[in-house]
């Protein structure tokens, strides 16, 4: 576990290096890759062993018997959630967004809403809209800045045609490790409005020292009749590209509804992403989560100090997530202009603010997965580009 170590990307087919220039502008040489979700560290070793496995049998036929894999998401969801989840429960899918797009497909009909609490991860609108299904934006409210829920609000917007709620779980971009009680207010506003509950916690095990994600499923003995959680390895232990992630069901009707487009998507595993989750969810992959949030953390802190020392700029106290939430609107300046300054000036690649929906306009996402010296080159760059604000 060296996260320390400067592992080059470049060259690899890697989304959030290779793309840097033709999305951003930003060269790949000089600049740095602060967007795409993904880390810039080797998984846990007995991931990469896992993989390795296989290569050396070298026969990549159809994958068969998942008893393993749900076993081991029982052991990780007990034993570091403390939630118990019943194996029939879990069906597998091709991510997360994929696993999104199923449930809008096996929940809502075109022409019905699906809410989000915005801003929030742009992918949820993109699938929704894809299906020809409304975005029914519900603000996130800024206060003591960091966001919270106004149900107030959310409850006077419904129409009747909102059909399922999308929370995520915690929340990606806002760093927020919901409570208890705003978990229980959401679960109300679920119950209040008859929607499906699709709570997203990719995210859950990026939780920092001092905070505690709780389940949903754990926060209301009602709410399983409408609530689908999804879960996956691939955030958490950098593997993304395995695009595996689990739909978790416990209600028989919820799940019938859920089973029947899944069957008719045509959907089965990969049997790469079984075997590498599989390997993750264990006791080395636990101590590998533990020293990475005690890496990240140390991250945030260089990142958070090296922002408030920039007038006008600030960033949203990360509970948990490698994604910090710069916010720019102190600096009086337009979009298109702190944006031009961090790209161009500053050559670094961050997702802009707009993407995730209403009330990110005047804000940029900053991937911090990455050795530290690149979070103190990416503080000086940035500190250099707004110099003439101090
Ligand atoms: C909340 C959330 N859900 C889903 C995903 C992506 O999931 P997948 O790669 O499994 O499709 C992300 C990626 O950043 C995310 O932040």
């Amino acid at each position: 576990m060296n996260f320390d170590e400067i592992i080059d990307r470049r060259g690899t087919h890697s989304s959030k290096w290779d793309m840097m220039e033709p999305i951003y502008g930003v060269s790949p040489e000089e600049g740095l890759a602060m967007w795409v979700a993904d880390m810039d560290f080797r998984p846990p070793a007995c991931v990469s062993q896992a993989l390795q496995s296989m290569v050396d049998h070298g026969i990549y036929g159809y994958f068969g018997d998942d008893a393993a894999y749900k076993a081991a998401i029982g052991w990780w969801m007990k034993s570091r959630h403390g939630w118990e989840v019943d194996p029939a429960a879990i069906f597998t899918t091709h991510g997360l967004v994929n696993a999104t797009a199923l449930c809008i497909e096996a929940f809502t009909a075109p022409g019905d809403g699906v809410v989000l609490f915005t801003p929030v991860y742009h992918a949820f609108a993109r699938v929704i809209r894809a299906a020809g299904r409304e975005v029914v934006e519900c603000p996130l409210a800024k206060r003591d800045g960091r966001y919270e829920m106004d149900f107030a609000a959310y409850d006077a917007q419904m129409t009747g045609r909102e059909k399922v709620v999308i929370l995520c779980s915690p929340h990606n971009p806002g760093g927020r490790v919901w409570t208890r009680d705003e978990l229980q207010a959401v679960a109300d506003f679920a119950r209040r409005h008859d929607l499906v509950l699709i709570s997203d916690e990719i995210h859950h095990d990026l939780v920092y020292p001092g905070q505690r994600h709780t389940v949903m499923d754990l926060v209301d003995d009602r709410i399983r009749d409408r609530l689908v959680i999804l879960s996956a390895t691939t955030k958490s232990f950098n593997i993304a590209g395995v695009h595996n992630g689990n739909v978790i069901i416990h209600d028989p009707a919820l799940r019938a509804k859920f089973a029947a487009r899944f069957a008719a998507m045509g959907m089965s595993a990969n049997s790469f992403g079984m075997i590498m989750a599989t390997a993750a969810y264990s006791p080395e992959g636990a101590e590998w989560i533990d020293a990475l949030m005690g890496y990240l953390d140390g991250n945030r802190k260089l990142l958070d100090e090296g922002i408030a020392a920039i007038p006008g700029v600030s960033s949203m106290p990360l509970e948990a997530t490698y994604l910090s939430w710069v916010d720019f609107s102190g600096t009086g300046m337009a979009a298109d202009e702190f944006t031009r300054r961090v790209e161009k000036e500053a050559k670094i690649a961050v997702n802009h603010g707009a993407s995730f929906g209403t009330g990110g306009e005047n804000f940029l996402r900053f991937n911090i997965a990455t050795p530290r010296a690149r979070i103190s080159e990416a503080v000086e760059r940035l500190q250099k580009a707004f110099a003439d604000l101090q």
